[in-house]
């Protein structure tokens, strides 16, 4: 790693020129292949320096056309190039090899050596702890070997592996195996055949020293699955987690969508260097060792549920994916935002709905709404890019949820059941596009949804104002809508967007609902809805479930708001009342504003000593909005005024309610019992342990101290040092000292003890985590452990944007270094800088500087260089 210190602005280069390599792809360029691939055979013979991969590929003319054969390749020189048998002329074009292929049929054999080890990129096949694994989505089959890497070009794929048998004793690879044998010189080998059509993108290998838990699983056709996960032999007694969630995933897709699975094996296999979460390769799912890994003592709560999610998410794409897959990149959210719904909707029924949908909405609002009103603002279904991999992003993926949610909400489960039938029938084994997901629900449910459309191609968070007005009189209330969308890049002018709202009226005096919940669908600029037999003083209930994912700006009062946190019926909606009678005392005090908290400390004590409610519902309901989303709310943002206002916030609750706090911190469940109850005890146990440290330093950490030595469990340790590394004294450096001294030689607790002091609010984190940066456990070489460290760091809005610009310039440093050795990862922390235009002056100016610095270094990687040069705008 480049020593972060030496680089200085008088360094900084100028803005380099777009090089050929920065070509923008435009969705509307999207032409149908030249050639098809119905087969390919893959020989490979394996080792972590060099591995050699022979490719047979039998190739078909696609329509009347007499353009060559052109195969993708990514740093691949043809060692041999062979059609139909011979040898023929062909030539490199860029990193491509283009061959004339004479008929309209051929056989095309190529050969090329390829460098696991040498792969810092983790795409295509590299090399992590003495295991060899793939990773190939969207574009790294073509590190592999030549081939039209895209994902409308499906075939079947027959493989074979040989390696050292000693070294890499376990071969995988998708679908079934069908021969394996043994060779001289301690040599084997297997061939597997998936008889499943894919494209590139789903290819996987693995090869390595592995151990598996096995188990199965009968499908409700009564097939039985062999079920195998994969791990170091150590490992072993972590999958258990992972293995019941596969099942309860498998079970849940045939219950909620008829969805079974196909091939009689399913594998996952764990890597510990992996640039995602988990990839859905057919029948073989390569996993991060973070989303397969769990016991109590090393893992939290919030990993069980990780796990169980990422499991769900990865299975379920066998049919929202790879049964059914995207005809482009532009269609990435067919596959994505259906999934995410599908896995959201299966994390609900596995636990408590309510609290899982807070969750879900926190992150966006966390993730994608800034995402969405920045430079990097970009539609459902984007018009173009320059890096597919920059394109994995929370409007994909969390955007893309919410309006299947929408869509689902508007036809009703019934009918959206039957669209999914349809469409998995009507485009099983196909390449489709979002317009054919819409379709299939308009065809099976008979409803109109062309309006809904305008939710994949327009990028921006609609702001919904709302107000009620109230005649006692004549019993009515009028509820005046407004709806509009900033402009965003590339996007000047918006529509008016079908936006559902479920809406109802509380009575303020009652607390009962006086107008029943109703969906109304605001799709003009101004809509007004009357209600009528309104009985008494209404208080607007609305966007109840977070049925759309826009901004509400409701005029409500302090107590208003405190009454609906006390009495709305839906529970979303009273957390969302908590939420936002927070938010106006936190806006208010950041803008230098007296502020009363009385009502927030009388609702936040309702919500703790209420009976009707369960503690993960306590938990997030009184839970202050995060910095990062405060300072979404102000015209020009100041960390340290926003810092300020929630500390003496938290401070007040700490006080004002000391002895529920305490109470309800006082409360513990068994590390081993994973129930939501224990769940949701030990959740509100940390949470109160913040607002009492908030409360009296000095208490807060002799008890953090106390529950971190007593914690039987990682979610009670890790809550408690969360609070102590924000503190001052012994109590913080013996804990972290002790924490690291014991899990050592645990990666994945690791990367939680750089992530804890990387997201410590305290005046010295950006000099603690430059720090950091040269301890001996950090490398940058593995995605975990640099997100830990820089990742985290750069959500840590107070720290990271420190007055002195040192947190933008570790930021820079740290991805000036990371993206010589792995582009997207370093790629994917360039976004916080771009929220410049937000800030003051002084700080604006000083992330623009580190952005252009980032521009201006020579041989940038096009990952890289999209989102800095976007972000500069
Ligand atoms: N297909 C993706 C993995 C992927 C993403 C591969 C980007 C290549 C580039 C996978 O299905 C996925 O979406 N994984 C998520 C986790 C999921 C629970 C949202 C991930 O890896 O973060
Ligand atoms: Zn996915």
């Amino acid at each position: 790693m480049a020593d972060v210190r030496t680089i200085t602005d008088a360094e900084t280069a100028p803005e380099a020129p777009p090089s050929p390599t920065h070509v923008t792809i435009r969705r509307e360029d999207y032409r149908p292949p030249d050639w098809l691939v119905p087969e390919i055979h893959l020989d490979f013979v394996l080792d972590t320096e060099s591995t050699r991969v022979r490719a047979r590929l039998s190739v078909e003319r696609n329509g009347d056309h007499d353009r060559p054969l052109r195969l993708a390749g990514d740093a691949l020189t043809p060692l041999s190039v062979l059609v139909d048998g011979a040898d023929v002329p062909w030539r490199m074009e860029g990193p491509d090899l283009v061959i004339d292929v004479a008929g309209d049929r051929a056989a095309v054999e190529t050969e090329v050596v390829i460098h696991p080890a040498a792969n810092t990129r983790l795409m295509g096949l590299y090399a992590s702890g003495g295991m060899l694994c793939t990773q190939c989505e969207a574009e790294g089959f073509r590190r592999i070997t030549f081939f039209p890497d895209r994902p409308d070009v499906l075939s079947r794929y027959r493989v074979r592996m040989e390696a050292d048998e000693a070294r890499f004793p376990i071969l995988l690879t998708n679908g079934n195996p069908v021969a394996s044998g043994r060779l001289d010189g301690g040599r084997h080998w297997a061939e597997w055949e998936d008889p499943f059509p894919k494209p590139s993108y789903l290819f996987a290998l693995v090869a390595g020293d592995l151990k598996p838990n096995r188990d199965s699983f009968t499908t409700m056709s009564g097939r039985k699955v062999d079920l195998a996960i994969w791990v170091r032999e150590a490992d072993l007694p972590k999958t258990d987690h992972a293995m019941e969630s596969l099942k309860a995933a498998m079970a849940w897709d045939e219950r909620v969508y008829g969805r079974e699975y196909d091939l009689d094996l399913f594998n996952i296999v764990a890597v510990s260097d992996f640039n995602m979460g988990a990839m859905e390769n057919k029948g073989l799912n390569i996993f991060n060792s973070a989303y397969v890994l769990a016991d109590s003592n090393t893992a939290t709560d919030v990993d069980f549920d990780n796990i169980a999610r990422v499991v769900a998410h990865e299975y379920f794409h066998n049919w929202s994916g790879d049964r059914v897959t995207c005809r482009d990149w532009f269609q990435l959210s067919l596959k994505e935002g259906f999934t995410v719904f599908r896995d959201q909707s299966f994390s609900a029924d596995m636990g408590s709905a309510a609290v899982k949908r807070i969750e879900d909405v926190r992150s966006l609002r966390m993730i994608q709404f800034p995402e969405d009103s920045g430079p990097l603002a970009h539609p459902v279904r984007p018009d173009s890019y320059m890096e597919i991999s920059n394109f994995y992003t929370a409007t994909i993926y969390n955007k893309g949820a919410e309006l299947i949610r929408m869509l689902h909400t508007v036809l009703g489960a019934e009918k959206f059941r039957a669209g999914t039938d349809l469409y998995f029938e009507r485009h099983d084994g196909e390449a489709a596009t979002c317009d054919d997901f819409v379709k299939a629900l308009e065809d099976a449910s008979g409803v109109d949804l062309s309006a809904f459309k305008i939710w994949y191609s327009q990028a921006g968070t609609p702001v919904v104002e709302a107000h009620v007005d109230y005649d006692a009189g004549s019993g009515t209330a009028t509820l005046e809508l407004e709806q509009r969308v900033a402009p965003t890049p590339g996007q000047p002018d918006k529509k008016p967007m079908p936006i559902p709202l479920r809406t109802a009226l509380i009575g303020e005096q009652s607390g009962a609902e006086i107008a029943s919940e109703q969906l109304i669908l605001l799709d003009e600029p101004r809509q007004t809805v009357r209600f009528d037999g309104v009985t008494e003083a209404p208080l607007l209930s609305i966007n109840r479930g977070f049925s759309a994912p826009v901004i509400v700006r409701a005029q409500r009062s302090p107590h208003a708001l405190e009454r609906l946190a006390q009495s709305d019926t839906d529970p979303f909606a009273r957390y969302e009342a908590m939420q936002e009678l927070a938010m106006g005392l936190l806006t208010a005090g950041a803008r230098g504003e007296e502020v009363d908290a009385e009502p927030l400390i009388r609702a936040a004590g309702n919500t703790l000593g209420s009976n009707a409610l369960d503690p993960a519902f306590k938990a997030e309901a009184i839970l202050l909005p995060q910095e990062a989303v405060i300072a979404e709310r102000m015209e020009v943002v100041d960390p340290d005024a926003i810092h300020r206002a929630r500390e003496q916030l938290r401070t007040a609750i700490g006080r004002g309610l000391s002895a529920e706090l305490t109470r309800a911190q006082a409360a513990t469940a068994p590390g081993t019992d994973h129930s939501p109850l224990a769940k949701g005890t030990r959740r509100l146990r940390s949470v109160a342990l913040n607002f009492i440290a908030g409360g009296d330093a000095a208490a807060g950490a002799h008890l953090a101290k106390a529950q971190f030595d007593t914690a039987d469990n990682m979610t009670d340790r890790q809550g408690a040092l969360a609070v102590l590394v924000s503190l001052e004294g012994t109590e913080r450096e013996d804990a972290l000292k002790a924490f690291f001294e014991r899990f050592s030689d645990d990666p994945l607790v690791v990367d939680k003890w750089f992530a804890l002091q990387a997201s410590a609010q305290r005046a010295d984190t950006v000099e603690q985590v430059e720090k950091l940066a040269r301890h001996p456990a950090f490398t940058m070489s593995n995605p975990n452990r640099l997100r830990s460290l820089a990742g985290n760091f750069s959500m840590n809005h107070w720290a990271f944007n420190d007055a002195s610009g040192r947190g933008y310039r570790f930021l820079a440093d740290m991805i000036i270094a990371a993206d010589k050795l792995n582009p997207q990862i370093a790629a994917r922390l360039v976004p916080p800088l771009g929220r410049w235009r937000r800030f003051e002056p002084v700080r604006s100016a000083t992330m623009r500087e580190q952005l252009e610095r980032i521009v201006g270094t020579s041989d940038l990687s096009r990952d890289t260089y999209e989102q800095a040069s976007k972000s500069l705008g």
